[in-house]
């Protein structure tokens, strides 16, 4: 499936991945005999091509890559590496995969992930250094004892940053860390961290610096697209590090939405609850400008980091609520682009989705959905300020 890039009425073919298979570093090599044997087309289809479209405004347009999918997967793999110029590992370089026990550290998944990015020249988001949630067993049972964390964090900190130096982009150093509730003054998750290392947050950045002084390094998290009270600690939290001088660069908001049959019936009421990790749609858009505008003021690159958009079944009405969601999510990305640098959604078809009702561009047959063109259309119809 090659993209296309479409220009002032004009079609000008662009063959993506023949443009993007520039090759770095011995990692890439290993690969690319692989990458050499892509398929020139997996179907005729003829697509816009995202990452061109976006390059006018100086920003990147991405997907989380999957390990398994790119190396089962050709379409996965093609569409990839044609649509889009950053990638984030799913899972691959996060401590469940390269630390499957105390004393070991396997890089062969995210070595992997990574080399492929490299091979399709496409910026790379490292995640995450540290999560409270979704650890390996070992690391969930380990002894609470704060000087011996405080010691594991910083050795994987150390490793793996050093290891990927030069390679990443940036890191999601630290990911979820905020309650969705934050309620007089204590806005901090209990976790694996937390409150055993009580300043594991500032240690993790500071850690990441030391082992590789260029990357960007980045506070991730969910439910913080709007203006509400986990945006306004996680606002709080960064200016502070901020005067602290804890190195940091960015805020990634991940963008995990949910349409529910609610939402559908009623669009204007806003809805609590929801899919873990979702948040409802906003009724009010200028809201989520706001939101990421003053994250940019406190001199901060906002990414939008996981996007995706599920909707209860796959009828029309919600195919275009779908739709509407990415196109005005991407706008007021666009808004400040290009301090907000990257719209990145959490995969791109909907049978490898975490979730199950159909949250992305394209369906399980790869054919690009209402979404993908609301998102082609506004690239193309947006001024860049
Ligand atoms: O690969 C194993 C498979 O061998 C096994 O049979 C199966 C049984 O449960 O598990 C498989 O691993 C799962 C893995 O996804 C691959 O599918 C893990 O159990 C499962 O926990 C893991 O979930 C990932 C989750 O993070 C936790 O790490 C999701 O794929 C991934 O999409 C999700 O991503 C997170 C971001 O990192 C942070 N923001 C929220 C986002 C969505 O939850």
């Amino acid at each position: 499936m090659h993209c296309t890039m479409e220009l002032t009425g004009l079609i000008l073919t662009a063959i993506c991945l023949g443009m993007s298979s520039v090759v770095v570093g011995n990692e890439v090599s290993k690969h690319q005999d692989r990458l050499a044997g892509r398929p020139s087309s997996v179907s005729d289809a003829s697509l816009p091509c995202l990452k061109d479209l976006a390059k006018k405004f100086g920003i990147w347009i991405g997907s989380a890559s999957n390990a398994k999918h790119i190396h089962d997967d050709k379409e996965y793999d093609q569409v990839l590496a044609e649509q889009f110029s950053i990638t984030t590992p799913e899972n691959a370089c996060k401590w469940t995969i390269i630390r499957p026990n105390e004393a070991t550290f396997n890089f062969t998944n995210c070595d992997y992930v990574v080399a492929t990015a490299q091979g399709n020249n496409q910026t790379i988001r490292g995640h995450n250094l540290c999560w409270g949630a979704h650890n390996p067993a070992w690391l969930d049972k380990f002894d609470n004892n704060s000087t011996a964390l405080r010691s594991l964090l910083i050795t994987h900190i150390s490793t793996v940053g050093k290891r990927y130096a030069g390679r990443m982009y940036s890191w999601d150093v630290v990911n979820g860390a905020v309650l969705d509730s934050p309620k007089n003054g204590t806005y901090l998750k209990t976790n694996t961290w937390y409150p055993a290392v009580p300043d594991y947050i500032d240690l993790a950045f500071k850690t990441t610096h030391e082992a590789d002084s260029s990357v960007k390094l980045f506070y991730n998290d969910y439910n913080c697209e709007v203006i509400n009270a986990k945006s306004d600690a996680i606002y709080k939290m960064l200016k502070t590090m901020m005067a602290n001088s804890v190195p940091l660069h960015g805020f990634g908001i991940q963008a995990h939405f949910s349409i529910s049959h609610a939402d559908a019936r009623h669009a204007k009421k806003r809805l609590s609850g929801g899919h873990k990790f979702a948040s409802s749609v906003p009724t009010d858009w200028s809201t989520v400008e706001d939101n990421i505008k003053r994250f940019v003021d406190l001199g901060l690159e906002v990414h939008i980091t996981e996007m995706d958009v599920s909707i209860p079944s796959n009828s029309q009405q919600y195919l275009d609520q779908q739709a509407d969601v990415y196109r005005n999510m991407l706008k007021a990305c666009l808004k400040y682009a290009p301090k907000c640098k990257s719209f990145e959604t959490w995969g791109f078809v909907d049978k490898y989705s975490w979730k199950k009702n159909d949250p992305d561009y394209f369906d399980a047959s790869f054919k690009p959905k209402p979404c993908f063109y609301a998102v082609v259309d506004t690239l193309n119809t947006t001024h860049v300020l």
